[in-house]
């Protein structure tokens, strides 16, 4: 085949594809097997609420018509439940069309964005898809070292990613710790709190984030998603919360139908079904404490969660046991993209597929020394 000659941006040479979670059609497909469970993508295992899926039936009608570009309805909805303003919501084809906007809006080529590492790799795509360096600093003991994410601040530093909980590790910063390292970091650096897992949470200590943006903090906005416990990743919907100034800078560069519309009519009735997200939540608790207990039994050690994933070390290459438990039909997410080989980081399931996830577990450790 002949070359093309126009060559894309040097900046972007750099970039390594995302790799999702292994769909369950594929592995179904490429081993010819049926009973396959997905313990992967940190989606809920119950599914979407069912209000969502009956607003779905009913909108479906509508899709020939252009989506409401602002998501009028769904940013009435948000800024109630949240006690915002709806100047200060921005929806996106789910969180990580945000933290793009959020690199083409404030990034210049060269100029800086701090991550911890390991984290959520979407932060970097961000940063080096506008020709930005990105700056890792190691966690400690799997929690986000803020004291050093904050000394790692220099002139060119343009966003601090703070995602609490942590994935993959499942760890939070506490409201002091981020209360101390906010008034460390200038106001001139924007501060991304993902708190893609925030429903999940059950200590205490987890900070208020959302009063850092309603109080004077115009240095901070706050990522949440439909995908996790609202259980509609399939849909793309996640929501910003910051300043209206920092809304206004990332819809510049938003396109203007992002969000399709049952999508947005969607998320509208999964925010209001709360018994599904209380459901999820105790299914979720549930489900940690029985893994908990089989990975003690198993002598594997793990990482406490505060999500709805488990950050496991089994000890061995994960690639060989991810293999092995795929031909039986369980997906799960292997460590080493985050540079960490021997774990695993497994979604907690439903009580079926945390029992289906140890028993094939223990089958496989027995085969892999
Ligand atoms: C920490 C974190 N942020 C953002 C996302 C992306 O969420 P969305 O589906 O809303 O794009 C994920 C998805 O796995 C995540 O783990």
């Amino acid at each position: 085949m002949v070359k093309p000659s126009p060559a894309c941006r040097e900046a972007i040479l750099d970039i390594k594809p995302y790799v999702p979670g292994k769909p369950i059609e594929e592995v179904q497909r490429e081993l010819g097997i049926k009973d396959v469970i997905k313990l992967a993508s940190n989606e809920n295992p119950l599914g979407p609420s069912p209000d969502a899926v009956m607003a779905i039936r009913e909108a479906a009608e509508k899709i020939y018509l252009y989506p409401d570009g602002n998501c009028y309805y769904l940013k009435q909805a948000l800024a109630a439940k949240l006690d915002v303003g709806e100047d200060q919501l921005i929806v996106g084809n789910g969180t990580d069309e945000i933290l793009k906007l959020l690199g083409e809006a404030f990034v210049d080529p060269g100029d800086e964005v701090v991550v911890a590492d390991p984290t959520f790799s979407e932060y970097e795509f961000a940063a080096q898809v506008m020709g930005g360096r990105v700056m890792k600093v190691p966690c400690r003991d799997f929690r986000l070292d803020l004291e050093a994410m904050a000394g790692a601040v220099s002139p060119r530093t343009r966003l601090i990613f703070v995602c609490n909980p942590n994935n993959p590790t499942g760890t939070i910063v506490s409201r002091d710790e981020l209360d101390s390292f906010l008034d460390r970091v200038p106001p001139r650096i924007l501060v991304v709190l993902d708190e893609a897992y925030y429903e999940y949470v059950t200590s205490p200590e987890y900070p208020d984030s959302l009063a850092y943006v309603r109080g004077g903090r115009p240095n901070v906005i706050v990522l949440r998603t439909f995908s996790k416990i609202y259980g509609l990743a399939g849909l793309r919907v996640g929501y910003g919360i910051a300043h209206p100034e920092i809304i206004n800078s990332l819809n510049r560069v938003r396109e203007p139908f992002n969000v399709n519309s049952l999508a947005q009519i969607a998320a509208r009735a999964a925010l209001d079904d709360e018994a599904h997200v209380g459901k999820s939540k105790e299914v979720n608790n549930e489900g940690k404490e029985f893994l908990y207990e089989q990975f003690r039994a198993l002598g594997l050690k793990y990482v406490p969660t505060e999500s709805n994933f488990i950050f496991v070390d089994i000890g061995r290459d994960s690639r060989e046991v991810f293999k092995k438990m795929l031909a039986k039909g369980v997906i799960v997410r292997t460590g080493d993209i985050f540079g960490f080989t021997t774990f695993l980081r497994i979604t907690i399931g439903t009580r079926r597929q945390n029992q289906r996830f140890i028993d094939v577990l223990r089958e496989v450790l027995s085969e892999v020394p």
